[in-house]
């Protein structure tokens, strides 16, 4: 397919970024995401017939491709519970004007699929850990899994040659205690990145109490002498700012909530039925699974997603009031995979 004329949103700002769910479904039910009470043995998850297959996931990516999409993520719920993975990872690396294809997993299934993805061309993970805490860790991933499990599939992906970095959620009165623990006994295997807490999705009960500032963050991570100092940006729109510890190490942070940055924002994220939503707070998305069934052309496909990121207004983070954050009906986590 021959690259199109850079495409621009409302706000300027280019298309660069697919994120790709290919499940709804998870293995834990973390509290700031899948609640059980919510998500319990009655929820309805997606039938499997209605999931976009490989082939689907594979044109569409290419399709993006060609409007400027350079960087690839799956993401679910949890995206090691879809079938055959790996053959997915092995299309999408031959796609021209991909760069870099990463993955978002909770890495209890690691152990089994760490070594197959690198075979397939993946070249990093991002795995989410709370707290080295067996207690903490348990009540936050809502099913008691110890964070030893997770810890298998962090060893068994450096042990396959994969880039790791820790995703760690924190909550004001569950996890802000362990971050330094957690922080000073990863940091020599992976980059760990905190991420505030935020009201994605309707059930997770947020509200602003609940949010550690990044500031505060970088504050316990270390003081006086042992501060952190502020890293440049490896590339425009980083979603994390980077910190340096006293000793050589890097720690990240990700402040939705404090510092926004919607400025820069180039993500698209597609479900596993083919929604697509131009943010992660959006209340609605546009279908391009009928469009692709009904036989459309790549040439009307591109039109398509023009049409749709050329208008494109999202900026939630930089609008976010108390009130939003109660009100407004999101699309659910597991959805879209963050
Ligand atoms: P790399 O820099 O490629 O490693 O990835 P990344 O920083 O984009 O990381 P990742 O995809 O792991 O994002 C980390 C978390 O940041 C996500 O799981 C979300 O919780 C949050 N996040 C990512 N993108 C956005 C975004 O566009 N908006 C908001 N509000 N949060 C985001
Ligand atoms: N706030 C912040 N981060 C969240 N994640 C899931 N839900 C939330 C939330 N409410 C993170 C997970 C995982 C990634 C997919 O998004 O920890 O790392
Ligand atoms: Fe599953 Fe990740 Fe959501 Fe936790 S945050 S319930 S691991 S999808
Ligand atoms: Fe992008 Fe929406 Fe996140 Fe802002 S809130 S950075 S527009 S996904």
């Amino acid at each position: 397919m021959t690259a199109s004329p850079a495409l621009l949103d409302a706000l300027g700002r280019p298309l660069r970024d697919l994120r790709i769910s290919v499940t709804d479904r998870c293995n834990l039910r973390c509290t700031y995401c899948m609640p059980g009470e919510v998500f319990g043995p009655d929820y309805a998850f997606l039938p499997r017939e209605e999931l976009l297959t490989f082939e689907e996931i594979e044109r569409l990516a290419c399709v993006f491709t060609s409007l400027g999409v350079q960087k690839l993520r799956l993401t679910g719920g949890e995206p090691l519970l879809r079938r055959d993975l790996p053959k997915l990872v092995e299309r999408l690396n031959t796609l021209p004007g991909v760069q870099d294809i990463a993955l978002t997993t909770n890495g209890l299934l690691l152990p089994k699929l760490a070594q197959p993805l690198k075979d397939a061309g993946l070249r990093r993970v991002t795995i989410s850990l709370d707290s080295l805490d067996p207690g903490v860790f348990g009540r936050m991933n809502g099913l008691g899994v110890h964070p030893d499990r997770v810890m298998a599939g962090l060893e068994a992906a450096l042990v396959a040659g994969l880039g790791v970095k820790v995703n760690t959620v924190v909550q004001r009165g569950v996890n802000e205690e362990g971050l330094s623990e957690l922080w000073q006994a990863l940091r020599e295997k992976a980059v760990v990145r905190f991420i505030e807490f935020m009201d994605v999705g309707n059930h997770n009960g947020w509200n602003l109490d609940n949010v550690v500032p990044s500031s505060e963050v970088i504050a316990r991570l270390g003081t006086g002498a042992q501060a952190l100092r502020p890293l440049p940006a490896h590339y425009p729109g980083e979603v994390a700012t980077r910190y340096q510890g006293a000793e050589g190490f890097e720690a990240g942070v990700i402040s939705s909530v404090t510092r926004p940055f919607c400025g820069d924002c180039s993500r698209a994220r597609l479900s596993a039925v083919g929604g697509l939503y131009t943010c992660l707070f959006a209340t609605s998305s546009f279908d391009l699974r009928g469009p692709l069934r009904s036989g459309k052309s790549d040439a009307e496909l591109i039109e398509l997603l023009r049409g749709v990121w050329s208008v494109r207004r999202d900026r939630y983070s930089e609008e976010r009031t108390e009130a939003t954050a109660q009100t407004r009906v999101k699309v659910e986590m597991s959805h879209i995979g963050g």
